[in-house]
Protein backbone atom coordinates (compact mmCIF):
# COMPACT_ATOMS: atom_id res chain seq x y z
CA UNK A 1 0.00 0.00 0.00
CA UNK A 2 1.88 3.50 -1.22
CA UNK A 3 0.61 5.58 1.73
CA UNK A 4 2.73 8.26 3.78
CA UNK A 5 2.71 6.17 7.26
CA UNK A 6 2.32 8.12 10.45
CA UNK A 7 4.60 5.96 12.32
CA UNK A 8 7.56 7.24 9.69
CA UNK A 9 7.08 11.14 10.07
CA UNK A 10 7.28 10.14 14.22
CA UNK A 11 10.05 8.20 13.60
CA UNK A 12 12.24 10.85 11.78
CA UNK A 13 10.91 13.91 13.66
CA UNK A 14 8.59 15.30 11.74
CA UNK A 15 5.59 15.46 13.63
CA UNK A 16 7.31 17.05 16.62
CA UNK A 17 5.27 20.24 17.44
CA UNK A 18 3.07 19.55 14.62
CA UNK A 19 -0.65 19.65 15.17
CA UNK A 20 -1.80 16.22 14.21
CA UNK A 21 -5.49 15.68 13.64
CA UNK A 22 -6.31 11.62 14.22
CA UNK A 23 -9.49 10.09 12.99
CA UNK A 24 -10.10 7.07 14.65
CA UNK A 25 -13.14 4.36 14.86
CA UNK A 26 -14.45 4.71 18.54
CA UNK A 27 -17.80 4.08 17.58
CA UNK A 28 -18.21 1.27 19.99
CA UNK A 29 -21.43 -0.37 21.72
CA UNK A 30 -22.97 1.02 24.56
CA UNK A 31 -25.45 0.14 26.82
CA UNK A 32 -28.19 2.11 27.96
CA UNK A 33 -26.72 3.93 30.51
CA UNK A 34 -24.22 5.09 27.85
CA UNK A 35 -21.68 2.64 29.45
CA UNK A 36 -19.20 1.12 26.93
CA UNK A 37 -19.98 -2.72 26.21
CA UNK A 38 -16.96 -3.90 23.90
CA UNK A 39 -13.61 -1.35 24.10
CA UNK A 40 -11.93 -3.29 21.40
CA UNK A 41 -11.79 -0.03 19.29
CA UNK A 42 -10.53 2.11 21.90
CA UNK A 43 -8.05 0.12 23.21
CA UNK A 44 -7.27 -0.35 19.60
CA UNK A 45 -6.72 3.42 19.09
CA UNK A 46 -4.44 4.23 21.71
CA UNK A 47 -0.69 3.09 19.86
CA UNK A 48 -1.40 5.87 17.27
CA UNK A 49 -2.35 8.46 19.92
CA UNK A 50 0.34 7.63 22.10
CA UNK A 51 2.79 8.15 19.00
CA UNK A 52 1.88 11.47 18.16
CA UNK A 53 2.26 11.80 22.00
CA UNK A 54 5.54 10.77 22.11
CA UNK A 55 6.56 12.14 19.22
CA UNK A 56 5.87 15.81 20.44
CA UNK A 57 2.91 16.47 18.59
CA UNK A 58 -0.27 18.70 19.67
CA UNK A 59 -2.76 15.82 19.22
CA UNK A 60 -6.55 16.39 18.44
CA UNK A 61 -9.08 12.87 17.80
CA UNK A 62 -11.79 12.74 16.78
CA UNK A 63 -14.74 9.96 15.45
CA UNK A 64 -17.94 9.31 14.71
CA UNK A 65 -20.37 7.27 17.69
CA UNK A 66 -23.45 5.87 16.02
CA UNK A 67 -25.43 7.63 13.12
CA UNK A 68 -26.61 11.15 14.71
CA UNK A 69 -29.13 13.74 12.80
CA UNK A 70 -26.32 16.31 11.40
CA UNK A 71 -26.45 19.85 13.34
CA UNK A 72 -28.88 17.78 16.17
CA UNK A 73 -26.10 17.27 18.95
CA UNK A 74 -28.06 14.61 21.62
CA UNK A 75 -26.57 13.49 24.76
CA UNK A 76 -26.78 10.26 22.85
CA UNK A 77 -24.23 11.37 20.45
CA UNK A 78 -21.61 12.17 22.80
CA UNK A 79 -18.14 10.76 23.26
CA UNK A 80 -17.58 11.64 26.83
CA UNK A 81 -17.97 7.34 27.75
CA UNK A 82 -15.03 7.17 25.06
CA UNK A 83 -13.19 9.82 26.29
CA UNK A 84 -13.02 8.38 30.02
CA UNK A 85 -12.47 5.42 28.73
CA UNK A 86 -9.45 6.49 26.66
CA UNK A 87 -7.96 8.58 29.20
CA UNK A 88 -8.17 5.35 31.83
CA UNK A 89 -5.92 3.60 28.69
CA UNK A 90 -3.56 6.44 28.18
CA UNK A 91 -3.34 6.98 31.88
CA UNK A 92 -4.04 11.02 31.49
CA UNK A 93 -6.82 13.26 31.16
CA UNK A 94 -8.64 13.32 27.91
CA UNK A 95 -10.53 16.44 27.32
CA UNK A 96 -13.37 16.69 25.73
CA UNK A 97 -14.16 19.58 23.14
CA UNK A 98 -17.24 20.70 21.94
CA UNK A 99 -17.90 22.75 18.95
CA UNK A 100 -14.52 22.47 17.44
CA UNK A 101 -14.68 23.76 13.97
CA UNK A 102 -13.43 27.69 14.80
CA UNK A 103 -10.54 26.20 16.75
CA UNK A 104 -9.37 24.20 19.21
CA UNK A 105 -6.78 24.60 21.67
CA UNK A 106 -3.94 21.70 21.98
CA UNK A 107 -0.10 22.08 23.11
CA UNK A 108 2.27 19.80 22.06
CA UNK A 109 2.42 16.92 24.38
CA UNK A 110 -1.43 16.93 25.14
CA UNK A 111 -4.14 15.51 24.01
CA UNK A 112 -7.80 16.22 23.45
CA UNK A 113 -11.06 14.52 21.91
CA UNK A 114 -12.99 16.44 19.64
CA UNK A 115 -16.63 15.77 20.17
CA UNK A 116 -18.51 13.26 17.52
CA UNK A 117 -17.71 14.22 14.07
CA UNK A 118 -21.07 12.90 12.70
CA UNK A 119 -22.85 15.71 14.06
CA UNK A 120 -20.92 18.14 11.88
CA UNK A 121 -23.42 19.49 9.19
CA UNK A 122 -21.99 18.18 6.12
CA UNK A 123 -19.77 15.15 7.42
CA UNK A 124 -21.35 12.16 6.18
CA UNK A 125 -22.20 13.99 2.49
CA UNK A 126 -18.42 14.59 2.49
CA UNK A 127 -18.95 18.76 2.35
CA UNK A 128 -16.01 20.46 1.34
CA UNK A 129 -16.37 23.37 3.12
CA UNK A 130 -16.86 21.40 5.58
CA UNK A 131 -13.54 19.57 4.91
CA UNK A 132 -11.16 22.50 4.39
CA UNK A 133 -12.54 24.25 7.72
CA UNK A 134 -11.05 20.23 9.26
CA UNK A 135 -8.09 20.68 7.14
CA UNK A 136 -7.14 23.61 8.64
CA UNK A 137 -7.17 22.91 12.01
CA UNK A 138 -3.73 20.45 11.34
CA UNK A 139 -0.61 20.23 9.99
CA UNK A 140 -0.64 16.59 9.68
CA UNK A 141 -3.91 14.34 9.02
CA UNK A 142 -3.62 10.77 10.07
CA UNK A 143 -6.55 8.32 8.87
CA UNK A 144 -6.45 5.35 11.76
CA UNK A 145 -9.89 4.17 11.59
CA UNK A 146 -10.33 1.18 9.77
CA UNK A 147 -13.44 0.26 10.45
CA UNK A 148 -14.68 3.50 8.84
CA UNK A 149 -12.28 3.50 5.83
CA UNK A 150 -15.32 2.48 3.47
CA UNK A 151 -16.89 6.21 4.07
CA UNK A 152 -16.46 8.99 1.95
CA UNK A 153 -17.00 11.24 4.63
CA UNK A 154 -15.76 14.62 5.86
CA UNK A 155 -13.46 12.86 8.51
CA UNK A 156 -12.69 9.99 6.36
CA UNK A 157 -12.17 11.21 2.55
CA UNK A 158 -12.52 15.36 2.45
CA UNK A 159 -10.03 16.62 5.25
CA UNK A 160 -7.56 13.85 3.25
CA UNK A 161 -7.90 16.23 0.48
CA UNK A 162 -6.74 19.35 1.85
CA UNK A 163 -4.57 18.54 4.62
CA UNK A 164 -0.90 19.95 4.24
CA UNK A 165 0.21 16.36 5.13
CA UNK A 166 -2.28 12.85 4.95
CA UNK A 167 -1.06 9.84 6.20
CA UNK A 168 -2.08 6.36 7.58
CA UNK A 169 -1.78 5.76 11.19
CA UNK A 170 -0.46 2.23 12.52
CA UNK A 171 -4.09 0.93 13.19
CA UNK A 172 -4.84 1.35 9.58
CA UNK A 173 -1.56 0.79 7.99
CA UNK A 174 -1.84 -2.51 10.19
CA UNK A 175 -5.13 -3.99 9.13
CA UNK A 176 -4.29 -3.26 5.15
CA UNK A 177 -1.21 -5.02 5.59
CA UNK A 178 -2.72 -8.05 7.20
CA UNK A 179 -5.49 -8.46 4.72
CA UNK A 180 -2.70 -7.92 1.67
CA UNK A 181 -1.02 -10.54 3.21
CA UNK A 182 -3.98 -12.87 3.42
CA UNK A 183 -5.44 -12.40 -0.03
CA UNK A 184 -2.87 -10.77 -2.75
CA UNK A 185 -0.18 -12.90 -1.36
CA UNK A 186 -1.31 -15.72 0.74
CA UNK A 187 0.81 -19.17 1.84
CA UNK A 188 -1.72 -21.89 0.26
CA UNK A 189 -3.70 -23.36 0.42
CA UNK A 190 -5.93 -20.37 1.08
CA UNK A 191 -8.92 -21.42 2.80
CA UNK A 192 -11.73 -18.77 3.44
CA UNK A 193 -15.34 -19.13 5.47
CA UNK A 194 -17.82 -17.02 4.75
CA UNK A 195 -20.71 -17.60 6.26
CA UNK A 196 -23.83 -15.24 7.64
CA UNK A 197 -27.79 -15.35 6.95
CA UNK A 198 -28.07 -14.17 3.43
CA UNK A 199 -26.10 -14.93 -0.10
CA UNK A 200 -27.58 -11.58 -1.38
CA UNK A 201 -25.58 -9.58 0.86
CA UNK A 202 -22.19 -11.48 0.44
CA UNK A 203 -22.48 -12.79 -3.01
CA UNK A 204 -19.81 -10.05 -4.00
CA UNK A 205 -17.36 -11.62 -1.84
CA UNK A 206 -18.10 -15.19 -2.71
CA UNK A 207 -17.34 -14.31 -6.54
CA UNK A 208 -14.33 -12.21 -5.40
CA UNK A 209 -12.94 -14.46 -3.65
CA UNK A 210 -13.84 -17.70 -6.02
CA UNK A 211 -11.06 -16.36 -7.84
CA UNK A 212 -9.04 -16.41 -5.59
CA UNK A 213 -9.19 -18.84 -2.71
CA UNK A 214 -8.43 -22.73 -2.65
CA UNK A 215 -11.51 -23.97 -0.54
CA UNK A 216 -14.78 -21.55 0.51
CA UNK A 217 -16.47 -22.66 3.14
CA UNK A 218 -19.71 -21.44 3.39
CA UNK A 219 -22.10 -21.56 6.10
CA UNK A 220 -24.76 -20.23 7.99
CA UNK A 221 -28.01 -19.32 5.39
CA UNK A 222 -25.69 -18.93 2.58
CA UNK A 223 -24.67 -22.73 3.18
CA UNK A 224 -28.55 -23.44 2.37
CA UNK A 225 -28.39 -21.56 -0.59
CA UNK A 226 -25.51 -23.57 -1.94
CA UNK A 227 -27.32 -26.89 -0.56
CA UNK A 228 -29.70 -25.95 -2.86
CA UNK A 229 -27.56 -25.61 -5.71
CA UNK A 230 -26.05 -28.89 -4.96
CA UNK A 231 -29.59 -30.55 -5.83
CA UNK A 232 -30.00 -30.67 -1.73
CA UNK A 233 -33.06 -30.32 0.02
CA UNK A 234 -33.25 -27.75 2.87
CA UNK A 235 -36.99 -27.80 4.00
CA UNK A 236 -37.93 -24.53 5.54
CA UNK A 237 -34.90 -23.33 6.22
CA UNK A 238 -33.79 -19.59 5.11
CA UNK A 239 -32.44 -19.52 2.16
CA UNK A 240 -32.52 -17.52 -1.09
CA UNK A 241 -34.03 -19.09 -3.96
CA UNK A 242 -33.95 -16.82 -6.49
CA UNK A 243 -29.91 -16.67 -6.05
CA UNK A 244 -29.09 -20.56 -6.63
CA UNK A 245 -27.84 -20.01 -10.37
CA UNK A 246 -25.24 -17.62 -8.59
CA UNK A 247 -24.51 -19.83 -5.79
CA UNK A 248 -23.91 -22.97 -8.78
CA UNK A 249 -21.85 -19.52 -10.91
CA UNK A 250 -19.60 -19.41 -7.97
CA UNK A 251 -19.39 -23.78 -7.57
CA UNK A 252 -18.37 -23.79 -10.78
CA UNK A 253 -16.13 -21.10 -10.62
CA UNK A 254 -14.26 -22.75 -8.28
CA UNK A 255 -14.17 -26.12 -9.59
CA UNK A 256 -12.79 -24.79 -12.87
CA UNK A 257 -9.90 -23.40 -11.01
CA UNK A 258 -9.42 -26.99 -9.15
CA UNK A 259 -10.90 -25.03 -5.96
CA UNK A 260 -13.69 -26.52 -3.92
CA UNK A 261 -16.89 -25.02 -1.91
CA UNK A 262 -17.01 -27.90 0.32
CA UNK A 263 -20.98 -28.83 0.48
CA UNK A 264 -22.50 -29.88 3.91
CA UNK A 265 -22.90 -34.41 4.17
CA UNK A 266 -24.59 -33.78 7.51
CA UNK A 267 -26.38 -30.85 9.01
CA UNK A 268 -27.70 -30.53 12.77
CA UNK A 269 -31.90 -29.30 12.52
CA UNK A 270 -34.62 -28.56 14.42
CA UNK A 271 -38.38 -27.66 14.05
CA UNK A 272 -38.41 -24.13 15.55
CA UNK A 273 -36.19 -21.40 15.73
CA UNK A 274 -35.82 -21.40 19.35
CA UNK A 275 -32.88 -21.77 22.08
CA UNK A 276 -34.88 -24.98 23.57
CA UNK A 277 -35.41 -26.57 19.84
CA UNK A 278 -34.21 -30.02 20.00
CA UNK A 279 -31.37 -30.75 17.91
CA UNK A 280 -31.30 -34.06 15.72
CA UNK A 281 -28.24 -34.68 13.39
CA UNK A 282 -29.04 -35.56 9.84
CA UNK A 283 -27.73 -36.48 6.93
CA UNK A 284 -27.24 -33.77 4.15
CA UNK A 285 -30.04 -36.04 1.47
CA UNK A 286 -32.33 -36.53 4.73
CA UNK A 287 -33.53 -32.90 5.29
CA UNK A 288 -37.95 -33.57 5.76
CA UNK A 289 -39.77 -30.89 4.44
CA UNK A 290 -40.09 -29.50 8.12
CA UNK A 291 -36.63 -28.81 9.24
CA UNK A 292 -34.88 -25.82 10.07
CA UNK A 293 -30.84 -26.40 9.55
CA UNK A 294 -29.47 -24.66 12.54
CA UNK A 295 -25.67 -25.72 12.10
CA UNK A 296 -23.09 -27.87 10.07
CA UNK A 297 -23.01 -31.70 11.74
CA UNK A 298 -20.48 -33.00 13.56
CA UNK A 299 -18.95 -34.81 10.50
CA UNK A 300 -19.23 -31.98 7.99
CA UNK A 301 -17.42 -29.92 10.90
CA UNK A 302 -15.07 -32.47 11.41
CA UNK A 303 -13.81 -32.53 7.61
CA UNK A 304 -13.57 -28.33 7.60
CA UNK A 305 -11.90 -28.67 10.51
CA UNK A 306 -8.86 -31.37 8.93
CA UNK A 307 -8.78 -29.04 6.35
CA UNK A 308 -8.69 -25.24 7.84
CA UNK A 309 -5.56 -27.39 10.01
CA UNK A 310 -4.15 -27.87 6.39
CA UNK A 311 -4.39 -24.38 5.12
CA UNK A 312 -1.11 -22.24 4.98
CA UNK A 313 -3.95 -18.93 5.22
CA UNK A 314 -7.73 -18.52 6.71
CA UNK A 315 -9.63 -16.01 6.08
CA UNK A 316 -12.69 -16.29 8.45
CA UNK A 317 -16.00 -13.92 8.01
CA UNK A 318 -19.51 -15.46 10.00
CA UNK A 319 -20.32 -17.96 11.91
CA UNK A 320 -21.51 -21.27 10.01
CA UNK A 321 -24.54 -22.06 12.71
CA UNK A 322 -26.78 -20.54 15.22
CA UNK A 323 -23.29 -20.37 17.72
CA UNK A 324 -26.06 -18.39 20.11
CA UNK A 325 -28.00 -21.82 20.97
CA UNK A 326 -25.62 -23.62 22.34
CA UNK A 327 -27.60 -26.96 21.29
CA UNK A 328 -26.46 -25.51 17.53
CA UNK A 329 -23.00 -24.36 18.64
CA UNK A 330 -21.25 -27.46 17.66
CA UNK A 331 -19.67 -26.14 13.85
CA UNK A 332 -18.79 -22.94 14.76
CA UNK A 333 -17.12 -24.09 18.19
CA UNK A 334 -14.74 -26.95 16.09
CA UNK A 335 -14.17 -24.33 13.21
CA UNK A 336 -12.97 -21.44 15.89
CA UNK A 337 -11.05 -24.64 17.94
CA UNK A 338 -9.39 -25.75 13.87
CA UNK A 339 -8.16 -22.16 13.41
CA UNK A 340 -6.83 -21.89 16.58
CA UNK A 341 -4.70 -24.98 16.25
CA UNK A 342 -3.94 -24.48 12.51
CA UNK A 343 -0.44 -23.09 12.13
CA UNK A 344 -1.97 -21.25 8.93
CA UNK A 345 -2.00 -17.32 8.83
CA UNK A 346 -5.43 -16.56 10.38
CA UNK A 347 -7.55 -13.45 9.94
CA UNK A 348 -10.90 -12.84 10.86
CA UNK A 349 -13.26 -10.00 11.07
CA UNK A 350 -17.05 -9.02 11.76
CA UNK A 351 -18.90 -8.14 14.67
CA UNK A 352 -20.56 -12.02 15.03
CA UNK A 353 -17.25 -13.37 14.18
CA UNK A 354 -15.41 -11.05 16.65
CA UNK A 355 -18.34 -12.35 19.31
CA UNK A 356 -17.50 -16.27 18.75
CA UNK A 357 -14.07 -15.68 18.83
CA UNK A 358 -14.63 -14.34 22.40
CA UNK A 359 -16.94 -17.05 23.37
CA UNK A 360 -14.37 -19.88 22.50
CA UNK A 361 -11.51 -17.72 24.02
CA UNK A 362 -9.21 -18.37 21.15
CA UNK A 363 -8.00 -14.17 20.62
CA UNK A 364 -4.42 -14.94 20.97
CA UNK A 365 -4.59 -18.03 18.26
CA UNK A 366 -6.11 -15.46 15.48
CA UNK A 367 -3.23 -14.20 14.03
CA UNK A 368 -5.15 -10.84 13.17
CA UNK A 369 -8.72 -9.44 14.56
CA UNK A 370 -9.60 -6.79 12.09
CA UNK A 371 -11.42 -3.45 13.96
CA UNK A 372 -13.49 -3.33 10.50
CA UNK A 373 -17.37 -4.48 10.39
CA UNK A 374 -18.33 -3.52 6.89
CA UNK A 375 -14.76 -2.35 5.75
CA UNK A 376 -13.32 -5.65 6.55
CA UNK A 377 -16.51 -7.08 4.12
CA UNK A 378 -15.23 -4.36 1.40
CA UNK A 379 -11.92 -5.35 1.01
CA UNK A 380 -13.38 -9.11 0.89
CA UNK A 381 -15.20 -7.89 -2.06
CA UNK A 382 -11.83 -6.33 -3.80
CA UNK A 383 -12.56 -2.88 -3.46
CA UNK A 384 -10.29 -0.36 -3.12
CA UNK A 385 -11.86 1.77 0.02
CA UNK A 386 -12.06 5.64 -0.17
CA UNK A 387 -9.86 6.48 2.77
CA UNK A 388 -7.45 4.41 1.86
CA UNK A 389 -7.84 5.76 -2.13
CA UNK A 390 -7.24 9.60 -0.85
CA UNK A 391 -4.07 8.36 1.03
CA UNK A 392 -2.61 6.66 -1.82
CA UNK A 393 -3.28 9.56 -4.26
CA UNK A 394 -1.91 12.38 -1.74
CA UNK A 395 1.09 9.85 -1.65
CA UNK A 396 1.97 10.38 -4.94
CA UNK A 397 1.37 14.48 -4.68
C1 LIG B 1 -18.80 0.33 11.97
O1 LIG B 1 -19.23 0.18 13.13
O2 LIG B 1 -18.83 -0.59 11.12
C2 LIG B 1 -18.08 1.59 11.63
O3 LIG B 1 -17.85 2.37 12.76
C3 LIG B 1 -18.82 2.35 10.57
O4 LIG B 1 -20.04 2.80 11.05
P1 LIG B 1 -21.21 3.22 10.03
O5 LIG B 1 -21.69 1.95 9.38
O6 LIG B 1 -22.25 3.91 10.84
O7 LIG B 1 -20.58 4.13 8.99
Amino acid sequence: MNVIRFSDLCANGQAAGQRVFIRADLNVPQADDGSITEDTRVRASVPCIQMALDAGAAVMVTSHLGRPTEGEFKPEDSLAPVAKRLGELLGREVPLVANWLDGVTVAPGQVVLLENCRVNPGEKKNNEELARKMAQLCDIYVNDAFGTAHRAEGTTYGIAQFAPIACAGPLLAAEIDAITQALANPKRPLAAIVAGSKVSTKLTILKSLSNNVDQLIVGGGIANTFMLAAGLKIGKSLAEADLVDAAKAVIEAMKARGAEVPIPTDVVVAKTFAVDAVATVKKATDVADDDLILDIGPETAAKLAAQLKQAGTIVWNGPVGVFEFAAFENGTKVIAQAIAESSAFSIAGGGDTLAAIAKYGIEDQVDYISTGGGAFLEILEGKTLPAIEILMTRAAD
